[in-house]
């Protein structure tokens, strides 16, 4: 019977995760930590709230004292940690709060896994989930590969640089099995609507401007949650001790072209003139420091693993809008309150 801390299971990707692992693995007990901060929602997971496999806690990973007791009553034999700061623009207003969550957050996880498993790692696993943007920014040609130098550019990047090189930095020091996984962007059902997709599907529905950063020639590579979630399903049960895993769906667009499928999908579902969202589109200040682009190498996951993304894109992009409109309530609980000062802060000298 395993007992699995998962991290962050309230926020986007943690919600797919958890509701993965409750219903695959009914022998597994799975222990949901999470702050609920502004990304954190239980509502993402009512569906699954009464599962007999589930246990959630309310709790802060920078709280040393508190994850040290935590470990100590429950005894988890695998973590897999997914509780960050995770928007680039809030790390460009406010660094600290990435450096204490990301950082601090998770050496404080990987002290209490190495003083709890430290008598027997057997069967014990550290697995921490990271993003491609470790890796820096790419030109026109190329892509990222597991062994691509470290190059983050970002208060955001450098933080989940960082606590990736400290979870290395147990397994070479202190033995602990750990892996790795550094993931493209992310879309799909539940993600707060600061995001590039839900923003703009958000601002769509209500005909409020589409803010495009600079040109909207920067490029990102997307994938289907659902996906990463089944991703990080195959390196937790088969991934190597040790090793990285880039996850990543060779799906590459430029924003604005995205923006513009997604106005014309709109569109069709919200029965508006072909055109009309895509009027909504505007130019605005570019973000600092703008990555240009990502591409992921997913090879050594497809080659060792067998993980390849079970989505094409206009279908999971579809899949996304359809919840989103048929989530009203969700959208409207997200975005009342202090959603709002942070929009208009954010965008206010655009
Ligand atoms: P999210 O912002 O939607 O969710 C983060 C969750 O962590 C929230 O539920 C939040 O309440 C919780 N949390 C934040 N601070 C906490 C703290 N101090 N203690 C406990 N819980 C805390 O993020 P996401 O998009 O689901 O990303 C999850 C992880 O995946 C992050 O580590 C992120 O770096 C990584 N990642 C994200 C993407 C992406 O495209 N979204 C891609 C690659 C990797
Ligand atoms: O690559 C993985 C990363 O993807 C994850 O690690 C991060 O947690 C996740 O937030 C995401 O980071 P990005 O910065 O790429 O995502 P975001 O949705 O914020 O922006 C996507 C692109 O769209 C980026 O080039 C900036 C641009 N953008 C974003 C917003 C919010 C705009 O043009 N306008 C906007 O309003």
């Amino acid at each position: 019977m395993k007992k699995v801390l998962i991290t962050g299971g309230a926020g986007f990707i943690g919600s797919h995760l958890v509701r993965l692992f409750i219903r695959k693995y009914p022998d597994y007990s799975v222990y949901n930590l999470d702050a609920l901060t502004y990304a954190g929602n239980l509502e993402n997971l009512m569906d699954i709230q009464d599962h007999e496999n589930y246990t959630f806690i309310k709790g802060n990973i920078c709280d040393a004292a508190f994850i040290d007791a935590l470990f100590a009553e429950h005894k988890f034999d695998s973590v897999i940690h997914l509780a960050a700061e995770s928007h680039v623009d809030r790390s460009i207003t406010d660094p600290l709060a990435f450096v204490n969550t990301n950082v601090i957050g998770t050496v404080n996880l990987l002290n209490a896994a190495k003083k709890t498993w430290a008598d027997n790692m057997d069967d014990c696993r550290f697995y921490h989930v990271s993003t491609d943007e470790v890796y820096g920014s790419l030109g026109d040609e190329g892509f990222f590969l597991e062994d691509t130098s470290y190059d983050p550019q970002s208060p955001y990047s450098a933080s989940k640089a960082s606590s990736d090189h400290f979870v290395r930095a147990y397994a070479n020091t202190y033995k602990l099995p750990v892996v790795v996984s550094n993931c493209s962007n992310n879309y799909g059902p539940n993600q707060f609507p600061e995001k590039l997709l839900p923003l703009c599907i958000n601002n769509i529905k209500h005909s409020k401007p589409l803010p495009i950063y600079g040109k909207g020639e920067n490029i990102r590579d997307w994938l289907y949650v659902i996906d990463h979630a089944t991703a990080i399903d195959s390196v937790f049960h088969q991934g190597k001790n040790g090793d990285t895993y880039n996850i990543g769906g060779f799906n590459e667009w430029k924003n604005i072209d995205i923006v513009r499928l997604l106005c014309d999908i709109m569109d069709k579902k919200l029965g508006r003139d072909e055109g009309t969202s895509q009027k909504l589109i505007t130019f605005v200040k570019d973000r600092a420091g703008h990555d240009m682009r990502y591409a992921i190498d997913a090879s050594k996951i497809k080659d060792e693993l067998g993980w390849i993304p079970s989505l094409q894109f206009e279908e999971g992009l579809e899949n996304t809008v359809d919840w989103y409109l048929e989530n009203e309530v969700w959208l409207e609980n997200v975005t009342s309150g202090a959603y709002q000062s942070y929009y208009d802060k954010q965008y206010s000298n655009s």
